[in-house]
């Protein structure tokens, strides 16, 4: 993160989230909640990254806050698969190229994957009740903790139709999906190289209460 931005964050967080402290909140609670809202806030889409690979055990900690996310009557539908294994990232980044080869055109271009070496890959039920609403919210999750951890992250819709593709089946099967399930997304994690992004615009517009 360059200085301009480290600094807008930190004005940020000290305008917008100490006005949220009310009188009889404790220290210690406030300030769980700015770490909080600043994960939320300063989280971006991470579209590259450092050659390695997350570490397993902060995946792990990664999945578990994913699979504490809510979903509707408990019913967990998703399915999650992680993948670091450069064999894979490869294959899946070669039968890309060969549907879009415009992609290697991008600036520093290493892999499909924006450049990460870990992805996730998310499924849901072809048929449920709030199937692609839960996961949405495991992704979210999964995204949040890593930012928390300082490891960057980026949905990759981008990743299903390659995924569902006839050449790309040998890694789909890879991915052991239960019957009946569908690929959601992909998430790439990986450590950021350079500097994060700015937030694309927000429109406030979309979101107000009715007296
Ligand atoms: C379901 C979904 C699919 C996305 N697919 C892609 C993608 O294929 N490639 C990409 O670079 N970013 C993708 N994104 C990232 C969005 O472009 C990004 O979240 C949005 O521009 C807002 O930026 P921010 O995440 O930095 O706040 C996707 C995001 C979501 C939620």
């Amino acid at each position: 993160m360059n200085m301009l931005v480290k600094l807008g964050v930190v004005l940020m967080s000290t305008s917008i989230f100490v006005g949220c402290c009310g009188e009889n909140s404790k220290q210690t609670e406030c300030s769980k909640e700015q770490a909080v809202l600043e994960t939320i806030m300063t989280r971006r889409s991470v579209r590259d990254y450092k050659a390695e690979p997350v570490c397993r055990e902060q995946m792990a900690k990664i999945i578990e806050c994913g699979i504490y996310a809510p979903s509707a009557m408990n019913m967990q539908p998703w399915a999650v698969r992680v993948v670091d294994a450069p064999d894979f990232i490869e294959g899946v980044t070669a039968i890309a190229l060969e549907q879009m080869p415009q992609l290697k055109e991008q600036e520093g271009f290493r892999n499909f994957f924006r450049n990460a070496s870990t992805v996730a890959f998310i499924a849901c039920p072809e048929e449920s009740y709030s199937g692609e609403y839960d996961c949405g919210l495991l992704s979210e999750n999964m995204m949040l903790a890593a930012w928390s951890m300082g490891i960057g992250s980026c949905c990759l819709g981008s990743v299903v139709p390659v995924m569902n593709s006839e050449a790309a089946k040998p890694y789909l099967e890879r991915l052991n999906l239960p019957e009946d399930y569908k690929l959601m997304v992909g998430i790439a994690f990986g450590y950021p190289a350079g500097d994060v992004p700015t937030a694309p615009q927000r429109d406030a517009s979309k979101a107000f209460y009715i007296e």
